[in-house]
């Protein structure tokens, strides 16, 4: 209704287009207007009431935020061209079919027109629809790659997520690129950002493996490789992937962790530097690095479930999983588990408030007492408040 009073075409595009002909689901909506995109927002915005729209003059686009659950990218149909490989883009207003050039896969290229006069025609200049239906990944031209190598890994991205392949001659400009460095180019933020995106899809594995194949691993760092270990740390992971949410990891570090599970203490704070990963996070994963192997032997004396607590408790969550699924004796891995399964949930029933009532004064043995008798606790569990009460006394 809005274009039918502006005059203009519009289309949905992307990746809204190319899940709605798989069937899938997808609540990111991008609309691109042939005409300007900042107008067409502010007034889509009035006639859908939005809560807020959000203009950038610069690019004429703007964000119609309808609700918390809905939001509309509007953008003008734009042309982006290089004037030499590697340079930033130069953009200009052009068509539809320019606008849809510009981007990384047949796939990707495609537009759904929904203005009053042909809504639901399908805008497909690139065999878009037949490569969705081969499953096939393939660039638009031979420099996408080099304009803009972050579609090295997101291809991988997408063949993972739909089981898609990349096109031979796609296949072969996406290694050459990858050999000829232009991943070096982008910055970190841009390579985390990809890294996290791909690690974060349903199989992270399987997307890791193409990313060796592709070269794109040891391309973020020499050192990062799948190993004997790495391979049987993965495929741990895949038996314990539950454990993530359980234990409120983030799944795309946990997997990036793995990786980098075979690099020296130098290599690893050159990364997480690169990576702009907290201070605190990078002391706790040193700390339970160093210390693993004595965990280890920790629990290899500790059956009584206090010593499992304390040998477990100083890991962050993230280094319990590494634990877990690097651990090569069954009967540790099983302690590892009732760890987490059972003894990181259990409170402690005397509290410092249950000491005052005993008569004893807040003191520097008051955390003694306590943490004495939360051990005690945890080995005699069929111990009611009462009887720990009179423990205690
Ligand atoms: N695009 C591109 N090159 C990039 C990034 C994006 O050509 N490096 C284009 C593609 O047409 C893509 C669209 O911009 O479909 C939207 O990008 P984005 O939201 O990042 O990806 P989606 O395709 O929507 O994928 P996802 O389902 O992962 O959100």
């Amino acid at each position: 209704e809005v274009s039918e009073v502006r005059k203009e075409k519009v289309y949905i595009v992307g990746g809204i287009v190319r899940d709605l002909l798989l069937g899938i689901e997808n609540f990111d909506l991008d609309i691109v207007v042939e005409g300007n995109g900042m107008n067409f927002a502010k007034e889509l915005g009035e006639k859908l009431n939005a809560k807020k729209v959000v203009l950038h003059s610069k690019f004429r686009t703007g964000v119609v935020i309808v609700d918390e659950k809905l939001k509309i990218d509007v953008a003008s149909s734009r042309v982006e061209y290089y004037e030499y490989p590697t340079s930033l883009p130069v953009v200009e207003y052009g068509n539809i079919k320019q606008d849809l050039y510009r981007r990384d896969f047949t796939i990707n290229a495609m537009a759904i027109e929904i203005d009053y006069n042909k809504f639901g025609r399908l805008i497909d200049y690139f065999k878009g629809y037949s490569d969705l239906k081969n499953g096939k990944i393939r660039i638009l031209h031979n420099f996408s790659f080099v304009e803009d190598p972050t579609r090295i890994i997101r291809g991988i991205r997408f063949a993972v997520r739909y089981n898609f392949e990349f096109d031979a001659e796609t296949k072969r400009f996406a290694k050459l690129s990858v050999e000829e460095g232009f991943l070096k180019r982008l910055t970190w933020k841009r390579v985390k950002y990809e890294i996290e995106l791909i690690l974060n899809e349903k199989n992270p594995k399987k997307a890791i493996y193409m990313l060796e194949e592709y070269g794109v691993l040891k391309a973020i760092h020499k050192s990062i490789k799948l190993t004997k270990k790495t391979e049987v740390a993965f495929k741990n992971l895949e038996k314990y992937k539950e454990y993530i949410t359980k234990l409120n990891l983030k799944q795309w570090i946990v997997y990036f962790l793995v990786l980098l599970e075979d690099l020296n203490s130098e290599e690893l704070t050159n990364i997480f530097f690169k990576f702009h990963f907290p201070n605190k996070f990078i002391e706790k994963y040193k700390f339970g690095k160093i210390k693993r192997e004595k965990i280890i032997d920790e629990l290899k004396s500790s059956e009584k479930k206090s010593k499992i607590y304390n040998s477990l408790k100083k890991l962050s969550g993230d280094l319990i999983l590494l634990l877990l699924i690097t651990v090569d004796s069954e009967k540790e891995e099983n302690k590892i588990l009732e760890y987490i399964n059972e003894i990181r949930n259990i409170k402690p029933l005397i509290m410092g408030k249950d000491l005052i009532k005993l008569g004893y004064k807040p003191n520097e043995n008051f955390k003694n007492i306590l943490n004495i008798s939360f051990m005690y606790q945890l080995d005699n569990q069929e111990l009611c408040k009462e009887e720990l009460l009179q423990y205690i006394k």
